[in-house]
């Protein structure tokens, strides 16, 4: 495919600083892993990272800590991926979705207030999705959340450096966790962090951060202060596993591409915004199409996704009839995503109806957006979309 719906950008620098880690004397957990947390927490405005295997480890990281289980539900968003909801069914949590804004695909307090009154079991953790990067609204669901005495968690695998608001129209970073209580990214190869796979959990508690590192550890403790039965104090080969833990390690090789790629965040999200604002004055005024809204000021959209909502009937055509033109022109493009009360596993046991999920479902499509794209891919990609799209 010429231009696929995204892509991931590899520089020299990249290289070379997988070359040199790769001829360090680490290769799993080595000083490239504490650097990129410590890089990764500071650049969002957090005291902690913890990096692990992927955005789904971290995800699980984050429920296990914030003890979902068979009596502690989640309830989260139905247009997300899979992982989402699938890290609490790791958990043996029961799932709710609460239904979403049709135009951005976000959960909104409204929508979440209304399904935590319907929900049956007590709910442990509220995780709202930055669909494609355009920030929920984090200040209004900790309010919701303080009141059900849970916890809020954001899914900002699609948002890493976009920015919102508080109460006071001060803007803070997602992940920076000045509302939320935990944060999960993705650095799989498509977001805008890519490591190949890879993940991270953001948070202010040092206590939690401890039992997330432990956990993402096979559950081993070298600290002697966590010991029940040490052999003897400080013994130095002794460790302990007071409960279950995972190997969710990232590797040093990963955490070296992922600094390198870290030191360009900005200059990527300058990027996107760029081609999100060429779109926005190139794609306007065709028939049965909406773009996405943008963000009030001074909130920035990370621009993961540009999904274009059609009316596919009001055109006459299919998704798919849509999709494969565009394919034959060289231009991907991709529904993000199939929502989760749709997929057998959920049929049967959760919520519904969801309309505002079913409404964005039925219109979206995303359009190449990845930093690599020049004036000229713009202009042709535009242009291709505006024939197959004519009316
Ligand atoms: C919104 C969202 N949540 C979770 C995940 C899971 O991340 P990973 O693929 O790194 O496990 C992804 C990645 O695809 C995602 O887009």
């Amino acid at each position: 495919m010429r231009y696929p719906y995204s892509r991931q950008e590899i520089t020299p620098d990249d290289i070379a600083a997988v070359t040199t880690a790769l001829t360090g004397e680490h290769l799993t957990q080595g000083p490239q892993v504490a650097a990129f947390e410590q890089e990764f927490a500071t650049a969002l405005g957090a005291p902690h990272a913890i990096a692990c295997s992927n955005g789904t480890a971290a995800l699980h990281l984050a429920y296990l800590a914030a003890n979902l289980g068979p009596e502690r539900g989640l309830l989260t968003s139905p247009v997300t991926f899979l992982a989402t909801a699938a890290a609490a069914r790791m958990c043996g949590a029961p799932v709710a979705f609460a239904d979403v804004d049709p135009g951005s695909g976000n959960l909104t307090p409204a929508t979440v207030a209304a399904a935590l009154a319907k929900t049956a079991k007590p709910i442990a953790a509220i995780t709202t999705v930055h669909l494609g990067g355009r920030v929920t609204d984090l200040a209004a669901l900790r309010e919701i959340a303080d009141a059900h005495d849970c916890l809020l968690i954001e899914d900002a695998c699609h948002a890493p450096g976009a920015t919102y608001r508080n109460a006071a129209g001060v803007a803070h970073h997602v992940g920076a966790c000045r509302h939320a209580d935990m944060a999960v990214f993705s650095f799989h190869a498509i977001k805008h962090i890519a490591m190949g796979e890879g993940g991270a959990v953001t948070l202010r508690d040092p206590d939690c951060a401890h039992r997330l590192r432990t956990i993402r550890n096979h559950g081993m403790s070298r600290r002697p202060e966590d010991w029940q039965h040490p052999p003897e104090p400080d013994a130095p080969w002794y460790y302990e596993m007071a409960d279950i833990g995972y190997n969710y390690r990232l590797t040093d090789v990963q955490c070296a591409l992922g600094r390198s790629q870290l030191r360009r965040l900005d200059e990527s999200l300058r990027k996107r915004r760029r081609i999100a604002a060429f779109y926005r004055e190139h794609l306007d005024d065709i028939p049965f199409v909406r773009l996405p809204a943008l963000p009030p000021e001074p909130e920035e959209h990370a621009w993961h996704l540009f999904s274009l909502a059609i009316d596919f009937t009001a055109l006459g055509r299919t998704r798919g009839e849509i999709m494969r033109a565009l394919a034959d022109a060289g231009v991907g493009s991709q529904v993000l995503y199939i929502p989760l009360h749709h997929q057998p596993y959920y049929r049967e046991q959760t919520n519904r109806p969801l309309p505002g999920a079913d409404a964005y479902y039925a219109q979206s499509l995303s359009i190449p957006m990845y930093p690599q794209l020049t004036d000229d891919d713009l202009q042709e990609i535009v242009a291709v979309i505006r024939r197959v799209l004519r009316p």
